[in-house]
């Protein structure tokens, strides 16, 4: 295993009871105040990616805009947000996800992704996977191609890989 990312590993805090309690918060902001583990996080996604013929990163809102715009310019793809409701100025598509308590909504701009077009879905971390299977239906409403979603950290307890269907899921650190 690549030594890179146990460094990475040991700069992500937790943090007990945030939001509320019994939620352990992997907060990837102070992996962000250390440029050297910053760095390796982006080449470690940008390696597995260059040269796939990725022409689209889609970045889930707020921190998938933190990993997703550096990877897709070093692979030479664009970057697409995919945005809380009611930010994004020009047509949109949405959809509707569950969160433990009620629904949020995502939303992508109409035109900004083609059909055929090789996407790589990014975000910080998969919970129960609801964010990325949400992502997954935008670009698929719009005959993308969804080459894999790709994450920093993923809680595996929860299973969320699971409601992926079949689009692959790469992480760097499975945390249990
Ligand atoms: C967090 C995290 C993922 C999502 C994962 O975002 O950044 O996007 O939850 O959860 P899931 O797999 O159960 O859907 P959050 O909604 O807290 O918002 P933020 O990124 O804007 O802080
Ligand atoms: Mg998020």
């Amino acid at each position: 295993k690549d030594d890179r990312i146990s460094r990475i590993s040991s700069t992500i805090r937790v943090i007990p009871d945030f939001p509320k309690p019994g939620i352990m918060f992997q907060d990837i902001t102070t992996m962000l105040l250390d440029p050297v583990a910053f760095k390796d996080t982006i080449d470690l996604f940008v390696e597995r990616y260059k040269g796939k013929n990725i022409s689209v990163v889609a970045g889930v809102e707020a921190r998938g805009f933190i990993f997703g715009p550096p990877i897709a310019l070093a692979i030479g793809a664009k970057f697409v947000p995919m945005r809380k409701p009611n930010k994004l100025p020009g047509a949109v598509i949405s959809e509707e996800y569950s969160l433990e308590y009620g629904t949020d909504t995502m939303e992508m701009h109409v035109g900004a992704v083609q059909a055929g077009e090789r996407a790589l879905v990014i975000d910080d971390l998969i919970a129960t996977g609801g964010t990325l299977a949400a992502a997954i239906k935008l670009l698929e409403r719009v005959e993308a191609n969804i080459v894999e979603c790709a994450c920093v950290i993923e809680l595996a307890d929860l299973k969320g890989r699971d409601r992926l269907g079949d689009k692959p899921l790469f992480v760097l650190i499975s945390s249990t």
